[in-house]
């Protein structure tokens, strides 16, 4: 057995970001411990205060910094205090552009106890992963505005994908769907209106199953019609894979019927590991609730076991999913912050 330390890079960041990372390495501490996992961390001050205070988002030097490391983990980055767009693209565009993380994995699963908005649904229903393309598309920045302010004002933002983008994103979900039983796979597109960008999609996603993955039975849905079933029928999916800006919405929509933001989960990764990989829960940093001991720290928490196992500290990861079976249960909905990472801590 290796007893290689991990070298980890926090960016607790804004808003509940810094709350809900502490209790996630609280945990962290604990499962290393039990594990004989060892890591150093570095905390990172990129954020809404550190903005202000330097006038650095993350800088390439910062960037450079960050890779080496083995693996990142951030709260959530945002702030009523300054225009949105300059933190996001800023910091989280940037890290995953910078380091090439082409994968957003974000598991949607209904644990047991955990309530549903969604009637007589019952954790055998809900249990998916959506594999969001997490470098093209409508996050290029490709675009532009003219004659800003006037009756003729020209906006556009391009939403912009190629082979190569496409085909490691789609070759990477089937692969997610050979890995578990269903042997199922959905593309999530809008080929009946973006006919070059999905026609691209499709034409990849059926090529790539066809000849590399014959034996995982493929589906198709207009994302609109995604987002109806997903409420109405969650069981008819396993894996899908889709396009930058629809798995951001599909993904809300996931976290809310997995019982709210503060369960969703999720991992913005480069699989073939040149650079580190970067783990954040799916919400943002929830001004409206920042400072008050309210925010659900499991997405954090879940964050971080699928950081371990990343890192290939299996039993570790484990411990903290059988310590999540325990928790959800509990009426989490009526606990604090502090509480749900008491009742976490005592459950490991
Ligand atoms: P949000 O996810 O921060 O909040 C949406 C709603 O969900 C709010 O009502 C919030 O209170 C609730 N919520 C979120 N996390 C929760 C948790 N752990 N426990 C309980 N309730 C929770 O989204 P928003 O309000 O659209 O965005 C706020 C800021 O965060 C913006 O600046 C946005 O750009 C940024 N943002 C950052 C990330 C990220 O860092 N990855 C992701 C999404 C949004
Ligand atoms: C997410 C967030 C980001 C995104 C924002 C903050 C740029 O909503 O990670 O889901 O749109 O990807
Ligand atoms: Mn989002």
């Amino acid at each position: 057995m290796t007893h290689k330390s991990h070298k980890i890079a926090v960016i607790p960041g804004d808003g509940i970001g810094p709350e809900v990372t502490n209790v996630a390495f609280e945990i962290l501490q604990l499962v290393a411990k039990k594990n004989s996992v060892t890591y150093i961390e570095r905390v990172f001050p990129f954020g809404v205060n550190h903005y202000l205070l330097t006038g650095e988002t993350l800088s390439q030097e910062s960037v450079e910094e960050l890779k080496k490391y083995d693996a990142i983990f951030m709260g959530a980055i945002g702030s009523p205090k300054i225009k949105p767009g300059i933190l996001e693209k800023g910091i989280l565009l940037n890290m995953r552009l910078s380091l090439d993380l082409y994968i957003n994995y974000r598991p949607v699963k209904l644990y047991p106890g955990v309530d549903t908005p969604i009637k007589d649904k019952t954790p055998s229903d809900i249990d998916f992963v959506v594999i969001r393309e997490n470098t093209g598309g409508l996050y290029t920045d490709i675009g532009g505005v003219t004659m800003k302010g006037t009756p003729d004002e020209v906006a556009i933002n391009e939403k912009v994908y190629n082979y190569q983008q496409v085909s490691r994103c789609v070759r990477y979900a089937f692969k997610i769907a050979q890995s578990r039983p269903r042997k199922l796979i959905a593309l999530i597109g809008k080929t009946n209106i973006l006919t070059y960008v999905f026609d691209l999609w499709e034409r990849v996603f059926n090529e790539i199953g066809e000849k590399e993955f014959p034996e995982i039975k493929r589906e198709y849905y207009h994302v609109d019609a995604a987002c109806m079933h997903i409420i109405k029928s969650p069981e008819i999916f396993d894996v899908m894979v889709t396009s930058n800006m629809f798995g951001d919405i599909i993904t809300d929509i996931g976290a809310v019927i997995q019982g709210g933001m503060g369960m969703a989960a999720s991992g913005n990764l480069n699989p073939e590991k040149p650079t580190p990989s970067m783990f954040e829960p799916v919400h943002g940093s929830a001004p409206d609730i920042a400072d008050q001991n309210k925010a659900n720290p499991i997405a954090a928490i879940m964050s971080m076991k699928m950081m371990l196992d990343f890192l290939g500290e299996h039993n570790a990861a484990d411990d903290i999913e059988k310590a999540l079976q325990k928790v959800t249960p509990m009426n989490l909905n009526r606990m604090s912050t502090k509480e749900i990472a008491k009742a976490f801590t005592n459950s490991l």
